[in-house]
């Protein structure tokens, strides 16, 4: 994978991943085996997808195939639905990590603004980076706000945001945020759940370029600077979505696909969900 972006801890990150939200425990196996074949070299997991065991299985697999588990950066996050104390991350840390057997980025997965917890779970995360339990550490959903406070509080920014991010929504101020933080802009639903797909702009700049709109959109996203997270299970469609490297949009292609902004989320706002 040629794109790939570096992190504020001196790591890098390779710029396109695949997520494995939504994917059926009985199809992870495959479908993770079917991502490494493709090339992707990134895996975004969670506790709360519920498939962390498969992906672990997966990975053994792979190991014993041959693949160099240094070249895999394998992420988890913190869900924390029950409690947000400190004993509580550590334990969802160790159990993601028994069934990953390593964990190269951990994640706030939501900051729950209304439990106010985030800042000491956060603190918890900068713990198990500082003993060596994982390499880089990040948050998921997180507002400017959010990121202003955990980093006033504790002066360790994260490497990494995962947020809602796709053409209809594209999140420019956050972005700007994320530059002079120096924080990398990580899209869930990169594709906008596929609706953003069928978007007529996107479709004139793909079929110009000869490509398909989930090429277009996840070209636009790298051109922005940012990283991503498209989620396939089709092989034919993990393949497609990490070619993308036989064309480049325009500035008018990019003011176009900026000007597509509605604000629409095809997921939770990040002050919805307690
Ligand atoms: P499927 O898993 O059946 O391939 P997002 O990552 O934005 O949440 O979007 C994921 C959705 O987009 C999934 O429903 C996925 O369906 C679909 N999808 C992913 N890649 C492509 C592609 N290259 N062409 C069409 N649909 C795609």
């Amino acid at each position: 994978m040629p794109h790939e972006l570096e992190l504020n801890d001196g790591s890098r990150l390779p710029a396109v991943g695949f997520g494995l939200y939504k994917v059926a425990p009985a199809e992870t196996v495959d479908v993770v085996a079917a991502g490494l074949a493709a090339g992707y070299r990134l895996i975004d997991g969670a506790e709360l997808y519920g498939n962390e065991r498969e992906l672990g299985e997966a990975l053994r697999r792979a190991d014993a195939s041959g693949l160099d588990r240094d070249e895999l950066t394998v992420t988890s996050k913190f869900w924390g639905e029950a409690s947000q104390v400190p004993a509580a991350v550590r334990a969802a840390f160790d159990a993601s990590e028994r069934a990953l057997g390593r964990i190269d980025v951990y994640m706030i997965h939501w900051p729950r603004p209304a439990r106010d917890r985030y800042v000491d779970v956060w603190r918890t995360l900068v713990e198990l980076q500082a003993e060596g339990r994982v390499r880089t550490i990040g948050v998921s959903n997180f507002t400017e706000e959010h990121l202003r406070r955990i980093i006033g509080e504790t002066g360790v920014t994260p490497a990494i945001n995962q947020v809602e991010s796709h053409p209809w929504l594209p999140q420019h101020e956050l972005r700007r945020a994320h530059d002079e933080l120096g924080i990398v802009t990580q899209a869930w639903s990169p594709l906008g759940r596929s609706r953003v797909l069928r978007d007529p702009t996107i479709g004139r700049i793909a079929a110009e370029h000869g490509v398909t709109p989930a090429q277009a959109i996840i070209r636009w996203h790298l051109q922005a600077g940012g990283a991503l997270v498209p989620k396939s299970t089709h092989p034919h469609r993990l393949r497609e979505n990490l070619d993308v490297d036989r064309f480049t949009l325009s500035d008018a292609d990019m003011a176009a696909i900026a000007a597509l902004e509605t604000g629409e989320r095809t997921g939770t706002h990040p002050d919805d969900r307690n």
